[in-house]
């Protein structure tokens, strides 16, 4: 068995994590914003790019500004073993989403350089553009072009706050490659990403191995109202848009608690009024609205009430609403050819695991459209919370789940026809 520098893993992690760096005011720590496609996110491609290179990996860019390098195999025309995951962040992210993925291929591939290993299949080590959909309201949006779930020019044309175009955003970094988006398709898929919950730390296991990805819906909901004076509109005179928001809030909250929709999952993150006036009634309201549930019956059915609920909103309060699609994903289910070979690697070296389905999305659920495709989890401090600078995977967690990794990838890329070669 292999075993990766876990040191070396470790300062490429916080060294990545300088890049975007900010203290944020909350939690007293510093914590990481590196939103697709700015400045912030282009300079750390640049680092990632350039380990890349110096681990000998040949480096290519996509025309959804996907970053691939490739270490060649002894027979190179065979189909490529790809590990991958993302370097772009929410706004307030820690330091290991997605990097861990990206940084422990890098360090996988330095190990087998230190190790003379060679591998019969090309290994190709990537990241995919905006997997947050933070920035241009798409998540996984890099890895669904090149799995061809989303077209380019959809991709294309999505929009941040400020009207910049993603098109415009990869000319403008330099990111806009010519490697065609639909990249010839792996042999198989390996991400190693932080768990981003509690089950592995409540487990008391540093690795996981992932059988799926939960059903996932983004929706815009923009309601209208009417503005009026604060102070002198009698409250039955009212078609506040800011009531009906906080109406449809409590609303998917009931939906969650009410168990008529398995165990969904609700979250409105993002909610603004206009004019936003502290003595005007709001006239409209825009709301985002995530939904989860690893059902795609319950999905379905969430979503109907959800609009049922919002067709109902003029007769109630007077306000009216429409629902604008962001993203939406169905339940996937992981390669369970690949999982039982992670299964077998962690018990030869020795690693307890538990097997859990995630909450969160991945590059993984799309690649998974391509290519048998398996996720590694590693255990995260402060039970596992993520998309905060309370975000914290020790060294040995992080170590373990990469050296995992590492000999996945050299099983998957090892000898021809150890692994569904014919
Ligand atoms: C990605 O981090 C997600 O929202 O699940
Ligand atoms: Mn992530
Ligand atoms: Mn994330």
């Amino acid at each position: 068995m292999i075993r990766i520098n876990r040191d070396r893993l470790w300062d490429s992690l916080m060294e990545l994590a300088r890049i975007g760096a900010y203290q944020d005011a909350a939690t007293g720590l510093t914590g990481v914003k590196r939103l697709s496609l700015t400045d912030e996110d282009a300079c750390a491609r640049r680092q990632v790019i350039a380990w890349m290179t110096e681990a000998g990996l040949k480096v290519r860019v996509d025309r959804i500004g996907n970053v691939c390098g490739r270490r060649a195999g002894t027979d190179d025309a065979l189909p490529c073993v790809l590990v991958g995951s993302h370097i772009d962040t929410v706004a307030t992210a820690g330091a290991f989403d997605g990097t861990l993925g990206v940084l422990g291929g890098i360090e996988v591939v330095r190990a087998f350089n230190e190790h003379d290993i060679l591998t019969t299949r090309p290994i190709e080590v990537g990241f995919f553009t905006e997997e947050e959909g933070v920035r241009f309201g798409t998540d996984m949006l890099g890895s669904a072009v090149t799995a061809g779930r989303l077209a380019l020019d959809y991709a294309h044309k999505l929009t941040d706050d400020d009207g910049k175009t993603v098109a415009g955003e990869l000319a403008r970094t330099g990111f806009d490659g010519s490697e065609p988006e639909r990249r010839p398709v792996p042999f198989a898929y390996l991400e190693c990403h932080i768990e981003q919950g509690p089950i592995l730390a409540s487990a008391g296991v540093d690795v996981g191995i992932v059988t799926g990805v939960q059903s996932i819906s983004w929706q815009r909901l923009l309601l209208r109202g009417a503005a009026a004076h604060a102070g002198t509109t009698p409250i039955g005179h009212r078609q506040d848009a800011g009531l009906a928001a906080a109406a449809v809030i409590m609303e998917i909250r009931r939906m969650c608690e009410s168990g008529e929709f398995g165990e969904l999952r609700g979250t409105v993150g993002k909610l603004s009024f206009e004019p936003g006036q502290t003595n005007v009634i709001p006239a409209a309201a825009t709301l985002t609205i995530d939904l989860r549930v690893p059902d795609d019956a319950a999905m379905t059915a969430a979503e109907s009430h959800l609009a049922g609920f919002v067709a109902g909103l003029p007769g109630s309060y007077g306000v009216t609403g429409s629902l604008e699609r962001m993203a939406k994903t169905s339940v996937v289910r992981f390669s369970p050819d690949v999982q039982a070979l992670l299964a077998e690697t962690a018990s030869e070296l020795g690693l307890p695991y538990v097997t859990a389905m995630s909450g969160a999305g991945h590059d993984a659920q799309e690649i998974a459209a391509i290519c048998p495709a398996a996720m590694i989890f590693v255990a995260g401090e402060n039970g596992g919370i993520s998309h905060t600078p309370r975000e914290y995977s020790n060294p040995t967690a992080c170590g373990n789940g990469v050296d995992l990794l590492a000999n996945a990838v050299l099983r998957l890329a090892g000898p021809a026809g150890n692994f569904g070669d014919s």
